[in-house]
């Protein structure tokens, strides 16, 4: 699929972005929705543990409200213990077709049962069954049986719950830069640091 890129005239400054990093975040988010084909939702998690080496992967953002970025997951892995040893976290967006990242540092918490309950309850039938099926160690063989075996134990189940290993994750930003790629290679950031309950902005550079 061809999707157009899109240039910006206007360069980034700190006049012309919003007062929250999180509102500036959800204009940039909403705009890669509108103008874009390709989910935005996927952003790289960053963690490290007493281990002290650095590990990423993928993760859907999930929800952001005005402070914060929510993700869930299985506990019972890599990046949950390194969450647990460790919660300064990164997250990483980047959206090729705009040229746009957004760079994010933060501390997790985690979210309430209740938040990871209702949006369990949101995922369809079959990838809640397929977060069940996560859940027991077995050989590509034994999937296609041990699925058959948790869609009938959850058969007459009106809901199915959140296995107890899943956690809802609250990102709370310190740090968030946007930068917005420009024509001959000028390049903008900006970058907001938390100063109490306000933000201050300014240019990056180089
Ligand atoms: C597009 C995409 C979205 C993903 N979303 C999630 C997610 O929301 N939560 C999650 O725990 N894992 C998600 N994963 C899987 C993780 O990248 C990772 O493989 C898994 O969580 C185990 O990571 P860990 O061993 O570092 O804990 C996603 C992977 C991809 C490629």
């Amino acid at each position: 699929m061809e999707v157009a890129p899109i240039t910006f005239e206007q360069a980034l400054s700190p006049e012309n972005m919003k007062e929250s990093p999180m509102s500036q975040f959800l204009d940039w988010y909403e705009f890669q929705s509108r103008t874009n084909p390709f989910d935005p939702s996927p952003m790289i998690l960053s963690t490290c543990g007493n281990n002290m080496k650095v590990d990423s992967r993928v993760v859907y953002l999930k929800r952001v409200d005005c402070e914060s970025f929510v993700f869930f997951g299985n506990h019972k892995t890599a990046k949950g213990a390194e969450m647990e040893e460790n919660n300064n976290v990164a997250l990483l967006f980047y959206w090729p077709h705009v040229t746009r990242q957004v760079r994010i540092q933060g501390v997790v918490e985690y979210t309430t049962k209740e938040e990871v309950e209702e949006w369990f309850a949101t995922r369809s039938r079959a990838s809640q069954i397929a977060a069940w099926v996560a859940h027991v160690p077995v050989d590509k063989r034994d999937l296609i049986e041990t699925k058959r075996k948790k869609e009938e134990e959850f058969r007459t189940a009106v809901e199915v719950p959140a296995p107890g290993t899943w956690e809802g994750y609250r990102v709370i930003p310190h740090t968030v830069e946007f930068w917005q790629g420009g024509s001959d290679h000028l390049h903008d950031r900006i970058t907001y640091c938390r100063n109490g309950r306000s933000w201050t902005k300014q240019r990056a550079a180089p």
